[in-house]
């Protein structure tokens, strides 16, 4: 699909982008291992999510959906799970946080099940979660360190991990492992990944103690008591029409009740400290994270350096990150950011080819990029890379380049922000797609 963008004027008014990616995956995971029946309200109904959805349901747990976005998930308990009819593999589409969070509870379970995707899951690497998770007794065949991943699962040990990497996934699936494993496990992250999984193990009464980067999980004596949550908005999703108001002139929005949470929230921090106008209004809490309303406006912006932790907060914003460095004063710096390269695509390629494209002065690292700003873009012809958010960047760099802009491949953004173009559109976009 194309999604057709033109230059457009201002962006006003209000929205609310949809649920957060991260958290719908984990409410649904630990619906199923809770003992009862779970309500989750505000849940992503992207495709990343649906793949989970199926899975779960494939894992013998049945959910419901009784109105758009919300779920009733009737968990069967930590040992409720069954085997996949068949023992046929369970599809993770593209979507890896299914896939290596899936990878964690399957290794507590007492029979074989295989993980599969499409060709881009196909290329990622999962060696990160099947070495733990076979240090704590799992067996794991990767097909040279990629999927497919056949899993068979038992008797767990506790392990004390020390991560090569900051991942949130890797972090999860060993947590949900050591909710099987005998004694405690303890994992120390690099640096801040994403707390999804914590503050949600916490609120079901696991026994958690963090400090810093290190977590060490006890494993519970009590089932997993069901839960109501109504899931925030997406930081990662609210993140393209932000910096879309933060570079259309004469721009001012409010995102409303967006998910805060420290861990992602590194770009609020690093546009701010670039000249950006962001104000926190109606402050509050929702499904034990913090929100807020962003209200945003057009902003002279200059140009930064990001490295170490602040590439953890913000890992999944680099796509659009990268348009607003276009539009900044002075040439912009990202380092440390290798991880880049794994992602739905190779996030530092594809950005540098596809800017370029629209007139961008844009350098390639091993570990991150540079670039020259300001720039004055031009409508062309670019493509997504089958990457969702590579998409949605391009989409938003064409709202300030000259002409038309086609996005190819635009259907990729359904799987994370199916509803990416209405917004857009409410706050006066002009894209058709
Ligand atoms: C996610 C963690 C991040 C992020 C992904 C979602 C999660 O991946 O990029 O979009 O929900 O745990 P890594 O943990 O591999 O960095």
């Amino acid at each position: 699909m194309d999604l057709r963008v033109r230059q457009c004027d201002r962006l006003v008014g209000s929205a609310k982008v949809t649920g957060d990616k991260s958290i719908s995956h984990r409410a649904l995971l630990l619906g199923a291992l809770a003992e009862g029946t779970s309500r989750v309200r505000g849940w992503l109904a992207a495709a990343d999510c649906m793949a989970t959805l199926e899975a779960v349901r494939n894992l013998g747990i049945t959910v419901e959906q009784p109105a758009p976005g919300e779920l009733l998930v009737h968990g069967r308990g930590l040992h409720g799970l069954q085997a996949p009819p068949g023992g046929a593999p369970l599809d993770c589409q593209g979507s890896g946080t299914t896939m290596r969070l899936l990878a964690g509870i399957l290794a507590g379970q007492p029979f074989t099940a295989t993980l599969d995707g499409h060709a881009g899951l196909r290329r990622r690497p999962m060696e990160r979660v099947a070495a733990p998770l076979r240090q704590m007794g799992a067996s794991i065949v990767s097909t040279n360190g990629c999927p497919p991943l056949t899993i068979t699962g038992g008797h767990l040990q506790s392990i004390n991990y020390t991560m090569p990497i900051a991942s949130a996934q890797v972090k999860s699936a060993i947590l949900l492992a050591a909710l099987y494993a005998e004694g405690e496990t303890t994992v120390r992250q690099p640096g801040p990944a994403r707390d999804h999984t914590e503050r949600m193990l916490a609120a079901l009464g696991v026994t958690l103690q963090i400090n810093g980067n290190f977590i060490r999980l006890t494993p519970p004596e009590r089932p997993l008591p069901p839960f109501s949550i109504t899931v925030p908005a997406d930081f990662s999703s609210a993140a393209f029409p932000l910096v879309a108001a933060l570079v259309v002139p004469g721009s001012h929005i409010r995102l409303e009740r967006v998910n805060v949470n420290q861990t992602r929230t590194g770009l609020l921090d690093v546009l701010q400290s670039m000249g950006a106008e962001i104000t926190r209004e109606q402050v509050g809490e929702q499904a034990g994270e913090p929100i807020a309303d962003l209200v945003v406006r057009n902003s002279a912006l200059q140009a930064t350096q990001v490295a170490g932790d602040m590439v953890v907060r913000m890992i999944d914003e680099f796509p659009i990150f990268a348009v607003a460095a276009t539009q900044a004063q002075g040439t912009t710096l990202v380092r440390d950011a290798g991880e880049l390269r794994v992602k739905e695509s190779d996030r530092i390629a594809a950005l540098a080819t596809e800017l370029r494209k629209m007139g961008a002065q844009i350098e390639e690292y091993p570990d991150g990029f540079a670039v020259h700003g300001p720039s004055r873009l031009v409508g062309t012809c670019v493509h997504s890379h089958a990457d969702h958010r590579l998409a949605m960047a391009l989409a938003v760099a064409g709202l300030i380049a000259q002409g038309e802009t086609i996005v190819e491949g635009a259907e990729t953004i359904g799987d994370s922000f199916p509803g990416f173009v209405e917004v857009m559109r409410r706050l006066g976009a002009r894209m058709v797609d």
